[in-house]
């Protein structure tokens, strides 16, 4: 599949199989029938390391021979994961302490997956050793046009680990970062309480302590261990890439999953591909009651769509959805089924965002083991599942369609990984959680239909009409001279600035360097419970607010006349947790000084632009009428109109 930049294709359609889960005689009759539902890919091999190297050091490559021959010889394509999501059990015997442990100081263990630890170097051998292997058999193979390293890293809360691998590696990484023990104490603030280091032999993880560790002390666990996640999978990357020179790479990302740094990750992969699950992550997540009951079998309208925007400025543009839900999963607290049509409707969503796959989840139902309650493309006894004719009239449409590539969207949402732990680390509100701060703000921006691109502090911000930055705490070196230069509207949430790179209030106060882009200072800051609502001018006062002093005159203040917005040429400073209202009326004022057109959507009702269609989506369980095509949209259903 390997493309160049500015190639389209159309977005292909796959699935996740599993041979090693079924007899031999039934492969070639499921790949013919994948084939004739409309899939063009299929993923393999990434939890089959016991079935690989039944032993140690023998290798029984037969099985997988035949199983990709199998699907080659039906027209299907590969994409082969390695298998170090799941070391087999002689390994893990050899190697007991190769387990990560978790924050009560337990080890992880055997009898699931994910039981490693990505600093046990003993571990990073074996992996390199499997990965080798299989590149070196299947590097040169036609039917091979992708690889993916691993799983879902750190699915299972698996990112961090407490183990003597994993202490002994920070030690390292500290000693790298500081230099000297001293300036490591001066950094973190350890006089603080008597905190103080006379080595780095001396520090251990964060965890086990008495009341919270050092906020310092966390961050720059939480980096380290982030660092770890980059470096494990750029070990993987240089091994395929070295034998299969020209094939993608790609890793499968969780949603509303902040645990390691997906830009840095993606950097070294060719293709970010991640796991939709937009019911499951609907029941699991922050939503309120009203909105899970609503969305109940759609899954909230920005779910899918934020990911798709997220991981598409994690990996240079070229991404796709390497599992997508197709029924009721097993893993939620509540697993509905998706009402009818939807599993069409999410393929299409990917299309509109410019996925080049949509792989489903998985070809067929399990009978056995974890997940035999999770749904596939077919029911364990081979007959098929509701979303098997949804899948072959989404195969359709796309044919019809063609290669949709993603437009520049006119506003770039600022997305910080750092951001998130750092409001996790010292949240200081219970419901300040950065995930969602985010997810409003993007959510605000979809309902008055704008398309948005989710960049990293990094990107060239330049060319976007407006800019939204829901909060940065830690603004990277030239990010505030970045933003005065630019000519758009830009608009800063609160706590952005209001912390060093080692987590320090900078002097001078909140927003520190973001000053020179907007003059004022954060004097105090406080913190509200759940419910309590504030009156303003049309909005409310929620969460989180901020006393500021500055000669700026509040563009918009709280009933006490208390500034809430204030502005300095193109740049707005926020001081609250802004309400749907607020955002709303925010998004209106920048898009007209933008001149960007805005489109009030219905409750359900979503857009989204590609070079060269319009889709219109409607998440809702009701028909919906929608003005600008003047019908009614059924419930999940879409209308596609060329530009
Ligand atoms: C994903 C995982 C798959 C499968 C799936 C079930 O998190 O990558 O292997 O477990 O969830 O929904």
């Amino acid at each position: 599949m390997a493309r160049r930049a500015g190639e389209i294709a159309a977005m292909k359609l796959g699935c996740c199989y599993y041979p090693e889960h079924w007899p031999e005689d039934i492969w070639a009759e499921d790949a013919r029938r994948m084939a004739e539902m409309g899939l063009r890919l299929v993923r393999i091999g990434e939890f089959a390391w016991s079935r690989i190297e039944p032993e140690p050091g023998r290798y029984d490559w037969d099985w997988l021979d035949r199983a990709i021959e199998t699907l080659h010889a039906a027209g299907l394509h590969i994409i082969l994961g390695t298998p170090t999501a799941t070391p087999p059990k002689w390994l893990v015997d050899r190697m007991p302490d190769m387990v990560a442990i978790d924050e009560h100081g337990r080890p992880r263990g055997f009898g699931s997956r994910r039981h490693y630890c990505f600093s046990h170097e003993g571990y990073r051998t074996e992996c390199a050793r499997i990965v080798t292997a299989l590149a070196e058999r299947y590097g040169q193979h036609p039917a091979i046009v992708m690889w993916q390293t691993d799983n879902e890293y750190g699915c299972h809360d698996t990112v961090l680990s407490f183990s003597d691998a994993a202490a002994s590696a920070f030690r390292g990484w500290c000693a790298a970062r500081y230099g000297s023990p001293q300036a490591l104490n001066e950094a973190w603030g350890n006089v603080f309480w008597s905190m103080e280091y006379r080595s780095f032999a001396e520090i251990d993880p964060p965890h086990l302590t008495v009341t919270e560790a050092n906020p310092a002390h966390w961050l720059d666990y939480r980096r380290f261990a982030s660092d770890q996640v980059a470096r494990f999978n750029r070990e993987q990357v240089a091994i395929i890439r070295a034998r299969a020179p020209g094939v993608d790479i790609t890793h499968n990302f969780m949603g509303f999953f902040t645990e390691f740094d997906h830009h840095d990750v993606g950097r070294d992969i060719d293709v970010a591909t991640w796991d939709s699950y937009p019911l499951g992550f609907l029941e699991q997540f922050w939503f309120s009651a009203q909105e899970k009951a609503a969305y109940l079998r759609q899954g909230h309208p920005d779910i899918a769509a934020f990911h798709h925007d997220l991981y598409r400025g994690c990996s240079n543009g070229r991404w796709g959805v390497m599992e997508q839900q197709p029924g009721p999963v097993n893993w939620a607290r509540f697993n509905p089924a998706p009402l009818p049509g939807m599993v069409a409707l999410w393929t299409l969503e990917a299309a509109a965002h410019g996925a080049e796959l949509t792989s489903y989840f998985r070809w067929r139902q399990a009978p056995f083991a974890q997940e035999q309650m999770h749904a596939g493309l077919l029911r364990p006894d081979s007959t098929e599942a509701e979303a098997a004719d949804e899948v072959r009239h989404a195969a359709k449409v796309l044919a019809q369609i063609g290669p949709q590539a993603a437009a520049r969207a006119p506003v770039a949402l600022v997305f910080s990984y750092e951001a998130a732990w750092v409001l996790g680390i010292q949240p200081q509100g219970a419901s300040m959680r950065y995930l969602e701060l985010v997810f409003e703000w993007y959510s605000a921006l979809r309902r008055q239909g704008l398309d948005v691109d989710i960049v990293s502090p990094q990107a060239d911000l330049s060319g976007y009409r407006m800019v939204c930055v829901p909060s940065l705490p830690i603004v990277p070196e030239g990010f505030a001279e970045r933003l005065a230069a630019l000519e758009c509207p830009v608009l800063l949430g609160p706590r952005s600035g209001s912390k060093t790179a080692s987590f320090t209030i900078p002097e001078g106060l909140a927003p520190g360097a973001l000053r020179t882009a907007i003059p004022l200072t954060v004097t105090r800051v406080e913190s509200l419970r759940d419910g309590v609502a504030e009156p303003a001018d049309g909005f409310a006062v929620t969460r989180w607010r901020e006393d500021v002093a500055t000669a700026l005159a509040p563009e918009l203040a709280d009933a006490a006349g208390r500034g809430v917005v204030f502005r300095h040429g193109k740049i707005r400073y926020c001081t609250i947790w802004p309400d749907r209202a607020l955002l709303a009326l925010l998004v209106e004022r920048m898009a007209g000084e933008a001149g960007v057109e805005r489109t009030e959507l219905p409750r359900g009702i979503r857009l989204r632009r590609t070079q060269s269609h319009v889709f219109t989506f409607n998440y809702s369980a009701q028909g919906v009428f929608v003005p600008h095509l003047g019908a009614t949209l059924p419930p999940a259903s879409w209308h596609l109109a060329p530009l």
